[in-house]
């Protein structure tokens, strides 16, 4: 018998019906498709529009799927883990709303801020609970409403991001499939190209920080964009170095989704081709901490017992890492 892992058993996800198309940013500042298309990949991005909806609504709605989908009992789940950075408030978390709105009466649960990491920082964690033998159902989430933070008068931003939220659940596994290895990193030296500055104990909120726009997300795109292109390809490349993996082991990258050229090198670096890159940024841009289970819900009904999958994210702190995950289930049969 193998060692206990934790495998990925089901996915689920949630997206705003709402579309912002690149022809919908034209009219609102200065930019083109072209543009756009070309130095990000995004052609829309969905956004919840209803102001009394927030993360949690989106967070919730892809659980729900997931748990219909395996017919589960929500009582059974033992966390519930979220990965975001636009939380409905700064306390409560968004996983106790989470859990109370799914029924997950029997467990506990955190929020974890990683941005554009999020995800991959909170399945290195829930797979931890699995591990150890304390848990056996545990939800991972990574959901954003970026939307309620992006300044839709700059176009340097609001032309990369969009809304929405899916999640993994985790089991224990003893046959050889689930979370394999991961590499994680953060570097806060670099913390003000990607940031949100007010709001916080830092700068509370103030006529000032609005006059500032402070609680918007601000972004400096070339020094993130060349952190990214290192960052995430050397992860990716040492992860599967490590342990003896080449580019035709690979079944998918899983790439987060912030850039397309970003996604391209790092494909590059693995010696992988782009029919092995899983890729909806042209329909969804940017979600943030929702990237990469969304690739994996998309892609669900291809993958298969066994497959190789990489996943790899970079973003605001910096944060970054990669994780190697053998597919648990084939997907055609659910
Ligand atoms: N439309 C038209 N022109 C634009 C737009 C736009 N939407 N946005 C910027 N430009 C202009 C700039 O003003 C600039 O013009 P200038 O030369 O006259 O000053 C020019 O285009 C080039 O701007 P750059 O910022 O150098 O453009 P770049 O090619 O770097 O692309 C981008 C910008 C897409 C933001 C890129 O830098 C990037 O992808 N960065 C990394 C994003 C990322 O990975 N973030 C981490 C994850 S996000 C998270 O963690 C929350």
């Amino acid at each position: 018998m193998e060692q206990r892992r934790a495998a990925i058993t089901a996915v689920g996800h949630y997206l705003p019906e709402d579309r912002l198309t690149n022809a919908d940013l034209e009219k609102m500042v200065d930019t083109s498709d072209e543009w756009i298309r070309t130095r990000t990949g995004i052609s829309e991005r969905r956004i919840l529009k209803d102001p009394e909806k927030a993360t949690s609504y989106m967070a919730a709605n892809a659980a729900k799927e997931l748990l219909e989908k395996r017919n589960l009992d929500p009582a059974e789940i033992d966390l519930v883990i979220v990965a975001t950075v636009t939380p409905d408030m700064f306390f409560p978390a968004t996983a106790c709303l989470v859990a109370a709105e799914i029924g997950a009466v029997n467990a506990w649960g955190y929020d974890i801020s990683a941005a554009c990491s999020g995800f991959l920082f909170a399945l290195s964690t829930g797979a931890r609970f699995i591990e150890s033998g304390k848990h056996k159902k545990v939800l991972v989430i990574g959901a954003d409403k970026m939307s309620s933070i992006v300044d839709y008068t700059d176009r340097t931003t609001c032309v990369l991001f969009g809304d929405g939220a899916a999640c993994a659940l985790l089991e224990p596994d003893t046959d050889g499939y689930g979370v394999m290895d991961s590499i994680e990193h953060t570097d806060g030296s670099q913390w003000s190209f990607l940031c949100m500055l007010g709001g916080g104990s830092l700068n509370p909120p103030s006529p000032v920080t609005i006059e500032k726009k402070w609680h918007f997300l601000h972004q400096e795109g070339a020094p993130v964009f060349k952190a990214a292109v290192k960052g995430m390809a050397d992860v990716a490349a040492d992860l599967v170095e490590k342990n003896g993996l080449s580019g035709d082991d690979i079944r998918f990258l899983v790439p987060h989704q912030a850039n397309l050229r970003i996604i391209d090198a790092t494909a590059r670096r693995m010696g992988i081709t782009m029919e092995k890159v899983m890729l909806n940024i042209e329909r969804y841009g940017n979600t943030t901490a929702a990237t990469i289970p969304l690739c994996l819900s998309d892609w669900e009904p291809q993958l298969r017992k066994g497959d190789n999958l990489v996943l790899a994210a970079f973003g605001g702190g910096f944060t970054w890492g990669a994780s190697w995950v053998k597919w648990a289930y084939d997907g055609s049969s659910d």
